[in-house]
């Protein structure tokens, strides 16, 4: 700790802030939302601030900027209170990143970038007919969090896991097999992760 340096956050440029964080915080899962609006135009995004945050009741989460626009997939969610989660593999990880260009909200990002969309089973939103594994989603709770003194600038969301569509290919019973499953995870800036290359066991003491 002696080579520590310290960053009060509260003195940081936005921008560092935003670096240090998501170049720490490594790798971060992608959860790459699927959505629609109450009229039905789909919608489709990724987002790094993406987790699971406990299995009984099976919950994820992840943010969404909502300042200077609120991003479709904010503004879908919360119309509709479903959304679906579609597994980053090797596989879709091209498209994946080819989604999050900024379409205008009319734009089926489904379409543009030459992807199947499938409906939710249980919930109403679209799901990735090409990805490995999908989750399907029920909203049951959004936080707008601000900085100080300031408007939101991003909305949390908290989702129910109602179903999960998984390909037999990668899966033992209801084990998952990571080497076949080959999600990728996030680095900083344009960097990713594969969660395969370098994984290793360690037993619990
Ligand atoms: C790997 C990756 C992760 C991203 N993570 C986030 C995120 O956590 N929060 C966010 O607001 N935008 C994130 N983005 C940017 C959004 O995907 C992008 O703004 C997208 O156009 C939003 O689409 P929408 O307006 O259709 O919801 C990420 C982009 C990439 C490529």
């Amino acid at each position: 700790m002696e080579s520590w340096k310290t960053f009060a956050a509260s003195d940081l440029e936005v921008v560092d802030a935003y670096k240090l964080l998501t170049g720490l915080v490594v790798p971060r899962p992608i959860g790459w939302i699927g959505s629609q609006s109450a009229d039905g135009n789909r919608n489709l995004a990724p987002f790094s601030f993406f987790n699971a945050l406990g299995h009984n009741p099976p919950v994820v989460t992840f943010s969404v900027g909502v300042s200077p626009r609120v991003k479709d997939t904010a503004a879908n969610v919360a119309e509709t209170g479903a959304f679906t989660v579609n597994i980053v593999t090797m596989e879709t990880v091209e498209a994946m990143n080819a989604s999050a260009e900024e379409f205008p909200s009319e734009i089926d990002e489904f379409e543009a970038v030459g992807l199947t969309a499938v409906p939710g089973t249980v919930v109403d939103a679209p799901m990735v007919a090409e990805a490995t594994a999908t989750l399907e989603c029920r909203l049951f709770e959004s936080i707008d969090l601000a900085p100080d003194g300031g408007d939101a600038s991003y909305r949390v969301f908290f989702g129910r896991v109602e179903a999960f569509n998984i390909d037999e290919r990668v899966l033992d019973g209801t084990r998952v097999l990571a080497p076949e499953l080959k999600a990728v995870g996030r680095l900083a800036g344009s960097g990713y992760a594969t969660t395969t290359d370098g994984a290793f066991d360690l037993q619990r003491p």
